[in-house]
């Protein structure tokens, strides 16, 4: 996205992709867009596919208590949405863009390293997918490398960078089935026995979300145990799971992660590489495209006047978000999930606050305008 925002200014940029081309469009990753993401491809010229592809959702049920509570965008928001739209779908929308926009992105590359990023004639050196070695020169790094990011480490720890860190006491069971949608939106349940989330890929694909213990393993949850679990936690009044066959299953862990600041001398972190979301509040895309639109106007503008004020403002300028990014997540994680060590009483609290929440106008305002995400400044 980053390549393709800048290609729009004239700026020319080289991907350096660790994967294979069908690596990166096969991985199976969240699938909700914001109305931002969805605007910004499409004002960009990568519409076609999420608009009639996409399955537009304009609201989320929260459910507790046996209930579902609608959160309904439309009237919330003044008409905002999201789209669930798979991300290695926005992957294929992009590259099959960049290619005819004749970029250039280099895939199977390894042994990346960035030298001198912080003086004005930073250089990479990589092998190709043929094992040639090379160099590469440029004017500034964009390291949109994910959370097990190497360009993070060039960020001097303690004398320049500082970590924020938390680790949650549960992790999500994902799956995908082939079964009819057993809802029309998704579904966020509370329930004694642990969170669960309804979600969807296709009208025949099905995404669905159990709670696990971060060191449960996927071999203790035959396709029956987890038909089981998600009857026994989303069914009730309203709602009915309708079971499939199961042919993805994967354990995710939960973290939450934030360095600062998110960039060095000619070197800029987007994405993962910076910060980490929790998947509850379905941010993680979402967030490093709200990035890179941000370091796109900054290269852009530096290169177009020589002024660096905006690049330099880079990490001040998208911090806010994705601290208020940060919050929502582990906001939602938190009313939404068992804790381990949780008593009765913190049970009953949590769907207080949910009850809370839900039947104030202003609680359902808040949660829509989040998780539909503020506009792009
Ligand atoms: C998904 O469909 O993968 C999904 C949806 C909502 C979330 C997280 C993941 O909050």
């Amino acid at each position: 996205m980053l390549s393709h925002l800048l290609h729009l200014r004239g700026i020319e940029s080289v991907v350096l992709e660790a994967r294979t081309r069908a690596e990166v469009e096969g991985t199976i990753r969240a699938g909700v867009l914001e109305q931002n993401t969805v605007d910004l491809m499409v004002e960009t010229g990568l519409g076609d596919r999420v608009k009639a592809e996409g399955l537009e959702h304009h609201g989320i049920e929260l459910r507790f208590g046996g209930r579902g509570h609608r959160i309904a965008f439309d009237e919330l928001t003044d008409g905002r949405a999201v789209t669930v739209y798979p991300q290695h779908e926005v992957l294929v929308d992009l590259i099959a863009k960049r290619l005819s926009d004749g970029g250039d992105i280099r895939f199977g590359v390894s042994e990346v390293k960035v030298h001198d990023h912080a003086t004005d004639k930073p250089y990479i050196t990589y092998t190709d997918a043929d094992g040639n070695r090379h160099a590469l020169a440029c004017a500034m790094v964009a390291g949109c490398d994910g959370s097990r990011t190497e360009t993070r480490n060039l960020i001097p720890e303690a004398t320049i960078r500082q970590d924020y860190f938390r680790q949650y006491p549960f992790a999500w069971l994902g799956i995908l089935a082939e079964a009819p949608p057993s809802s029309e939106e998704l579904i966020y349940a509370n329930h004694p026995r642990g969170f669960a989330l309804i979600s969807t890929r296709t009208p025949e694909v099905q995404r669905q979300y159990l709670q696990v213990d971060p060191e449960d393993s996927i071999d203790n949850w035959s396709d029956d145990r987890i038909w089981s679990e998600l009857h026994a936690r989303v069914d009730g009044e309203g709602a009915q799971i309708k079971d499939g066959r199961i042919f993805e299953k994967s354990i995710l862990q939960f973290r939450s992660f934030v360095c600062e600041p998110m960039q060095h001398g000619n070197l800029f972190l987007a994405g993962d590489a910076a910060h980490t979301v929790p998947p509850t509040g379905a941010k993680g895309l979402n967030l490093a495209v709200a990035d890179v639109y941000a370091l796109s106007n900054g290269i852009a503008e530096f290169f177009e006047t020589g002024d660096r004020g905006r690049l330099d403002a880079y990490t001040e300028t998208v911090l806010p978000r994705i601290w208020r990014t940060q919050h929502f997540s582990w906001w939602m994680s938190s009313m939404l999930h068992r804790l381990p060590d949780a008593s009765a009483f913190d049970h009953r609290r949590q769907v207080a606050e949910l009850d809370m929440v839900t039947r104030s106008v202003a609680g359902r305002t808040l949660i829509a305008e989040n998780y539909v995400g503020t506009p792009l400044d």
